[in-house]
This record gives C-alpha cells, sequence and structure tokens, in this order.
C-alpha cells in the first residue's frame, strides 16, 4: 500500500491513474478508523477503480483545544487496517504544515445558516475548519467522487455548499450510517466510552426510532417532549434534540406535505459527546 506524505506525490500519482482512465474516489478521515470507515472505503471501493483515504487530525475544526489533544491517533493501527481491507488503497498522511503552511486558519464561508444551527451552535468554527481543509484537500487529490458518512449529516450538506461556493468538480456520495449490532452509530469516540456509558448508549438510537414512529402521527412539539422525557432520568445528558428539514436543516415546528424531515441528536455519555441522527419520513 502506498502511503503518501506530501502534495506533489499524491497529486501526480492520482493524475497518473486519471491518464489511464480511472475514475478516482476519495475518503477524507481524521484517523482512528473503525468498521464505519471500513464501511465507506468499500462502499468508495465498489464505485471507484482507484480510492485515496486521506488521515488528517485537522486542527481548524477543534472549538475545544482539549478535544483536539485527546483525539485518538494510532497511524500504524490505522495503516495495517487499511492495508487489510485492500492493499491497492491510496493513503495520504500530510502533516499540518504540508496543508496549512504557516498559517492555521479557516477560510470565511457564507453557508447561508447551514454551519448555524445544532453542530454549527455547539461547536463555534466547526464547519468553517472542514470546509477549509477539505477545499485543500480536494485541491491536492482532484478526485471524481468523495464519499462521507451520513452520520455527520449536517457535514454532508455543508460538503455540498463548499462544492457548489467553489465550484469543484467532485460529485459527493452520502454512505449509510454504519452501527454496531445493538444500533450504537459507529465513532471513534465509542472508544472513548467507559463500559456502563457503552452499555448505555444504544439507547440513543432506540430513542431515535421511537421518535421516528411517533414523528407519524403525533405533532413534532409532542415528539420533543418525549426524547426530552427519555432522557431526564439516563446517565445520558441530552444537548440538543432537533427535527429540521432535511435539507435546509431549518428548524421545524410543524409538519408540511412533500417535504423531507430529519431527527438530529447530540448527547454527552460522561465527557464523551456522541451524535445521530435518522430520516423521519
Ligand atoms: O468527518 C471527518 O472525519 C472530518 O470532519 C473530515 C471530513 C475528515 C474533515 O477533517
Amino acid at each position: 500500500m502506498h502511503v503518501y506524505t506530501n502534495r506533489p506525490e499524491i497529486s501526480n500519482a492520482v493524475a497518473k491513474h486519471k491518464e489511464n482512465g480511472s475514475k478516482i474516489g476519495f475518503v477524507p478521515t481524521m484517523g482512528a478508523l473503525h468498521r464505519g470507515h471500513a464501511s465507506l472505503f468499500n462502499f468508495a471501493l465498489e464505485r471507484c477503480d482507484v480510492v485515496v483515504v486521506s488521515i488528517f487530525v485537522n486542527p481548524t475544526q477543534f472549538n475545544n483545544s482539549q478535544d483536539l489533544e485527546t483525539y485518538p491517533r494510532d497511524l500504524q493501527a490505522d495503516l495495517e487496517l487499511l492495508e487489510k481491507i485492500n492493499p491497492n488503497l491510496l493513503v495520504f498522511a500530510p502533516g499540518t504544515t504540508t496543508i496549512y503552511g504557516s498559517k492555521i486558519k479557516s477560510i470565511d464561508y457564507d453557508f447561508e445558516g447551514l454551519n448555524m444551527v445544532m453542530e454549527g451552535a455547539f461547536r463555534p468554527g466547526h464547519f468553517e475548519g472542514v470546509a477549509t481543509v477539505l477545499k485543500y484537500l480536494f485541491e491536492i487529490v482532484q478526485p471524481h467522487f468523495a464519499f462521507f458518512g451520513e452520520k455527520d449529516y449536517q457535514q454532508l450538506q455543508i460538503v455540498n455548499k463548499l462544492v457548489a461556493i467553489e465550484k469543484l468538480p467532485v460529485a459527493i456520495i452520502g454512505c449509510p450510517i454504519s452501527r454496531h449490532d445493538d444500533g450504537l452509530a459507529e465513532s471513534s469516540r465509542n472508544m472513548r466510552l467507559s463500559q456502563s456509558h457503552r452499555e448505555i448508549a444504544p439507547f440513543i438510537y432506540s430513542t431515535l426510532l421511537k421518535a421516528k414512529e411517533l414523528f407519524n402521527d403525533k405533532s413534532i412539539g409532542d415528539v420533543h417532549q418525549f426524547v426530552t422525557n427519555a432522557f431526564a432520568d439516563s446517565t445520558l445528558k441530552l444537548e440538543y434534540f432537533e427535527i429540521a428539514n432535511a435539507s435546509t436543516l431549518e428548524h421545524t415546528e410543524s409538519k408540511k406535505a412533500n417535504e423531507l424531515y430529519r431527527a438530529f441528536i447530540a448527547v454527552f455519555a460522561g465527557d464523551v459527546r456522541l451524535i445521530d441522527n435518522i430520516a423521519l419520513n
């Protein structure tokens, strides 16, 4: 498996594959790879001739310096996992200067409010950081397709907006959320859960499923009340539960015909923050 750390090498390798007519897929990651990532790589491998995986813990998307410091990093373990999945993957694992030069700074984008709600409201600057690193990574890798998990559904909408704003020649593909057998969404943060929080964490998804059921014949206010009550006695602390329009992510208080809605949730299990979401209709 090829591991590249500098710009010209990965760009040239991709350009050579393109000259041979290969379709290039790209899966950006921050490492700490798990089965959720594996499902993204496999999704990309089924659809593209060559798949590039980037591993880069992006400093500008962390609004909390402790979160950045404690973010799990194990490049060796990540490379071993990637080798097992497919030794033909191209890996791009740059250092911070390779991406940002001497200015570790986000670009200011106008995402028309998409970045102000939910994750954006609770993690100011997060999506500007995500968009900035993706703009740089897309420019370096120049893929035909890029794959993102729907677990970070708001991120997926931001990426679509970034591509439209920057007119980037890449097709963005959303991939279904990968879950453990007990329903907990796969996440690098799950490895930091205590045993008791790991046992209770599937409650997040079971509550979303119940919310989806209620959404059919109850009001949005009733669904909110149900979720708030459900977490009131739990050791999991609800940060937000939101029902929003699936494409604009606008907060919704009443259902309109022909609109698609999604429920979004963020929960603290001790100091570990977990998010999840579900399509409601
Ligand atoms: O979803 C992630 O892991 C990150 O936000 C991404 C897309 C790799 C950008 O750093």
